[in-house]
């Protein structure tokens, strides 16, 4: 039975962090890979990076298929991506599930050439387009240790601060398990 995984809130470190490749695909893997799209789905999340779940891996799952206008595309694993190439530019409004309740319009390319590994650690070049660019661009932002936050400009970054340090404290509401940043303990000398 796959796992549903709370998921790292806002403040914490591991999503500031650059991630490490995945070397081989072994069976925690695998159950991980599982559990992923588990937590993605009881979380209503259409991508789902590993730092999310509190490892700092580069692996992130993709399906957007429960979109009834995306609803023949197929689900993705992305294993240590990189963005090749990238052209056109599209504005549009992104949410985290690492950053409950805040959305942001964010510019991004949208034509993509990603270049992966699949689950065989083949490489693995695709070219991603419109709905699917902009989630898998999202996604290997979060592997970079990159949010959907740092593209809005200061003063939007300002209107959204209160906001941010609620999320930061776990004073947040969301029909799926958080993960929330301790704080900073007087006991930890
Ligand atoms: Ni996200």
């Amino acid at each position: 039975m796959p796992k549903q995984l709370p998921i790292t809130t806002y403040g914490m470190d591991i999503l500031r962090k650059k991630t490490r490749p995945v070397r081989k695909i072994d069976n925690a893997i695998i159950d991980l890979v599982q559990n992923m799209f588990y937590t993605m789905d009881k979380s209503s999340g259409i991508g789902l990076a590993a730092p999310q779940i509190n490892l700092g891996i580069s692996l992130a799952v993709i399906d957007i298929s429960a979109l009834e206008e995306h609803k023949k595309e197929s689900p993705m694993i992305l294993i240590n991506p990189v963005v090749k190439d990238s052209h056109g530019e599209v504005t549009l409004e992104e949410g985290c599930l690492s950053i409950p309740e805040l959305h942001g319009n964010v510019s991004r390319p949208d034509q993509v050439f990603i270049k992966y590994n699949d689950f065989d650690m083949n490489e693995v070049e695709v070219e991603l387009k419109g709905f699917m660019a902009r989630v898998a661009q999202h996604e290997i932002d979060h592997l970079n240790g990159k949010l959907f936050i740092d593209y809005l400009s200061s003063e939007e970054k300002k209107e959204i601060k209160k906001q941010l340090s609620e999320i930061r404290k776990g004073n947040v509401k969301t029909d799926y398990k958080l993960h929330i940043h301790s704080g900073d303990s007087f006991l930890n000398l």
